[in-house]
């Protein structure tokens, strides 16, 4: 990987693009825009990136005044920020190149923390456990209605809005339901006493005839108390909400008897990342309402009173503002706001979005795989293994250096034993299959243990190593730096956020349905694959692909039948009795051969074979596709 010079801060890339002949931000620019603002983050050196000759002249009025930026053509970018979507953030060694909405936003947040550790605020973005869009969106709804569906949904009705006054978006009626929903939050039960209290306290003031003419008022007095909750967290010493004490009345209300808290932020109870991201997005949609369709605004009460909320949180109306959005709450023409019962909303688009859940909410299965699998068997299909062609390859452990032997961290011996003969498995493949100048490509890198062998033991060859949780891609980066490896990149992203060109991609116990996404990449690149599937339960059908993937498995088996094979292709456990694993395993076959048929029909040729020794691991299966002569294994790097 060639080193860029060392710069002092590290780069922020936002995409400017062009529509109409026309330079416009792109909503996860002005989202992150956004953020820096809030934060007052001075961290990065931003650059605008444009993919035609223009400059951000007149895109002035949505940049901050305070942030040191300066435009950049698409051609220009370096290498590994060029493989990723935008926002990307390519640290100060050049090495390490962070991708992706979420994981931008939440290292914009790291980075204001770390210049100044007394933010609470803006460590409050990170919210309850420091989790918020952590999760990729593959594996959490909320992350993939934050960080894709809103901003999609809101970009595609700004591109062709004269078509969709009519009907509201699925995600931002999604948005609008979570919203109407009662809050769960840590400390809940506390928060509900005091709302309990403040309720009978608030009963008691009104006679009987003055609670009749303000039927509302009790329920406004307790929003106020989720209200003032939630700013107090934001308040420089996060005093409580209130420190009165429950009377022992109060405090004897079974917790189900307490009354629900609403929602004041899109999490619940506290302003976060999530909000941030929403606010550019709500802003730009509900202007375009307001201007061509007020009257739809009354179906989105619960979106609108959020909006109103977000504008109360300290700092956001001057961060809006050098960011050139106006924000106001849009005016509801003719009765004011309603609350939206279920049959306001568009039907044919909830049931939509209902029909969507189900395929990812199954109900637990009863009964076993032997069913499903002597249907397969009776249509010809079984389990097939091809033998291993290298069974007692090893890499000379002993002689390579310290850094690379996968002994860090809390693993134990047994542990790292089976680590260094799974690592065998996939780098004696990934070592026939190379040539020097091939880019390899390590997809859930984790800490580096096959990525960082392959770097050593190839060094002809650039490997790149893509992990998205921060943490462990970290400890990676700094293994590597032991080494003093030139060869290697790292990537903390989606790996569904690496676009750049390669021609082996690996991946060692890619989990569910990031196996899929692993094979999808190599497909679409002609590129050849070595990968060890794990945690088949969590497999399911996804935006891009469903279940069962391949033709013949589809005229055999249903969804369901299919999700029979994968939950039982997780009984492989060796504290589980040996028929049971051995019924694991087939399942675990099954589901591999149905993968395997699936890339066949993209011209590869696809191997399934067992690690060496089996005990390696109780996720021993190996997947090696090689692509077909044409399309494979010629891509420019
Ligand atoms: C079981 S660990 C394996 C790590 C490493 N390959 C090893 O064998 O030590 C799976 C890793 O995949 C990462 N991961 C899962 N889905 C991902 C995705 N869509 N994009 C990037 N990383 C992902 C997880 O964060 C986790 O670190």
């Amino acid at each position: 990987m060639t080193h860029t010079e060392v710069k002092q801060h590290p780069s922020l890339y936002l995409e400017v693009c062009c529509q109409n002949e026309k330079t416009r931000l792109p909503l996860h620019t002005s989202i992150a825009l956004f953020l820096l603002s809030y934060c007052d983050c001075k961290s990065f050196r931003v650059f605008l990136v444009f993919t035609k000759p223009a400059s951000s002249q007149s895109l002035k009025r949505q940049i901050p005044e305070s942030l040191d930026v300066s435009d950049i053509q698409l051609k220009d970018l370096p290498h590994l920020v060029r493989g990723c979507r935008l926002p990307a953030v390519l640290d100060e060694t050049g090495m390490l190149c962070r991708a992706g909405l979420a994981v931008v936003l939440r290292h914009i947040i790291n980075k204001t923390l770390e210049a100044d550790p007394s933010r609470n605020d803006v460590l409050a973005l990170l919210g309850f456990k420091k989790t918020c869009l952590k999760a990729c969106a593959e594996v959490s709804k909320w992350t993939r209605l934050c960080e894709i569906g809103i901003p999609s949904a809101v970009e595609e009705h700004l591109r062709n809005s004269a078509d969709q006054y009519q009907q509201l978006p699925l995600s931002i009626l999604t948005l609008e339901r979570r919203l109407a929903e009662p809050v769960k939050v840590h400390n809940d039960d506390k928060i509900r006493r005091q709302k309990l209290q403040e309720q009978r306290r608030n009963e008691k003031k009104s006679s009987p005839a003055d609670s009749e003419s303000e039927p509302g008022l009790s329920a406004q007095v307790s929003e106020g108390l989720e209200l003032r909750t939630a700013l107090a967290k934001l308040s420089v010493d996060s005093v409580p909400a209130s420190t009165t004490r429950e009377n022992s009345e109060i405090r004897k209300v079974k917790t189900t008897d307490l009354p629900p808290l609403e929602h004041v932020f899109a999490e619940g109870l506290y302003f976060t990342l999530t909000d941030v991201v929403l606010l550019p997005c709500i802003y730009e949609y509900l202007c375009s309402l307001q201007a061509h369709a007020a009257k739809t605004l009354h179906q989105l009460p619960h979106l609108l009173r959020w909006y109103s909320r977000v504008q109360e949180v300290p700092g956001v109306l001057k961060a809006a503002e050098a960011c050139g959005m106006s924000l106001s709450v849009p005016q509801v023409p003719t009765s004011g706001l309603q609350v939206s019962s279920a049959e306001d909303e568009p039907t044919s688009l909830l049931e939509e979005e209902e029909e969507g859940q189900e395929m990812t909410t199954e109900p637990p299965f009863v009964g076993g795989p032997r069913p499903t699998m002597t249907k397969l068997k009776e249509n010809g299909i079984e389990a097939v293994f091809t033998p291993h062609p290298c069974p007692d390859w090893t890499l000379p452990w002993d002689s390579l250096p310290g850094a690379i032997n996968p002994t860090e961290g809390k693993m134990s011996n047994i542990r790292a034993v089976r680590k260094r003969q799974q690592l065998n498995n996939l780098v004696a493949t990934v070592t026939e299959l190379a040539r020097p100048g091939y880019t390899v490509v390590d997809f859930c890198s984790g800490t580096g243990h096959v990525g960082i062998v392959l770097a050593h033991t190839l060094p002809d060859c650039q490997v790149i190593l893509i992990e998205n949780k921060e943490e462990s891609l970290v400890r990676a980066q700094s293994r590597s730096a032991e080494l003093s490896l030139k060869n290697i990149g790292f990537i903390q992203a989606n790996l569904d956020y690496f676009t750049g060109p390669f021609h082996i991609g690996v991946a060692l116990h890619a989990c569910g349905v990031a196996t899929d996404m692993v094979m999808e990449h190599c497909i679409q690149a002609g590129a050849a694959f070595v990968i060890s599937p794990c945690c088949y339960g969590f497999i399911q059908n996804a935006i891009k692909f469903t279940f069962p993937k391949s033709k013949r498995f589809q005229e055999t088996l249903a969804y369901k039948e299919h999700m029979i094979l994968c939950r039982f292709a997780d009984q492989t456990a060796v504290q589980l009795p040996p028929e049971r694993r051995l019924i694991g395993k087939q399942c675990m076959g099954l589901v591999d051969l149905d993968r395997s048929w699936a890339a066949e029909t993209h011209g590869y040729s696809v191997q399934v074979m067992t690690m060496e020794p089996e005990s390696c691991s109780p996720k021993n299966n190996m997947l090696v596709g090689r692509p077909a002569q044409r399309n494979g294994l010629g891509v420019d790097s």
